[in-house]
């Protein structure tokens, strides 16, 4: 399965480099033609990155489910750009974690990849 993901200071960067999935970051040129995760932070006041949201701006037919770091402190604003994206494009919300993430944050996110995965296989194996 392929990963998105943005990061400003590091911190998602370091939470996908623990996974076992290909991987990309955004950039402004990114364009992806399969099925894939996004893995984002949260920034402002419980906003989207600017950068994220134009990359979803292009290449939002694809998304399968997102993900989004962030920080307690900022209490109901904690990961909220994975609630404003999945309520905007009508994806799931595979995990909010704190900073890089602790090893139960990946473990959870593969869980819930894998899970999307099969859900999608089976729908395809219906269609045909
Ligand atoms: C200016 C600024 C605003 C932030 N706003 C939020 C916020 O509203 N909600 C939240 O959960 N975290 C917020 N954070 C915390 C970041 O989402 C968190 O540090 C995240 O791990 C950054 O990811 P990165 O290191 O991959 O860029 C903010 C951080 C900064 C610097």
């Amino acid at each position: 399965m392929f990963i998105v993901y943005d990061s400003l200071t590091g911190n998602v960067a370091r939470f996908v480099s623990r996974l076992d999935f290909k991987k990309e970051k955004v950039s402004p040129k990114l364009e992806v033609s399969q099925p894939y995760f996004l893995v984002t932070y949260t920034t402002g006041f419980g906003e989207v990155p600017e950068s994220t949201q134009e990359f979803l701006h292009r290449n939002h037919s694809n998304l399968l489910g997102v993900a989004s770091s962030g920080n307690r402190n900022w209490g109901q604003l904690f990961g909220k750009s994975a609630d404003i994206i999945s309520l905007q494009y009508n994806v799931p919300i595979l995990c909010k974690f704190e900073l890089s993430g602790t090893y139960n944050d990946t473990e959870r996110f593969t869980q819930e990849v894998n899970k999307i995965v099969q859900f999608h296989s089976k729908v395809d194996r219906v269609k045909q």
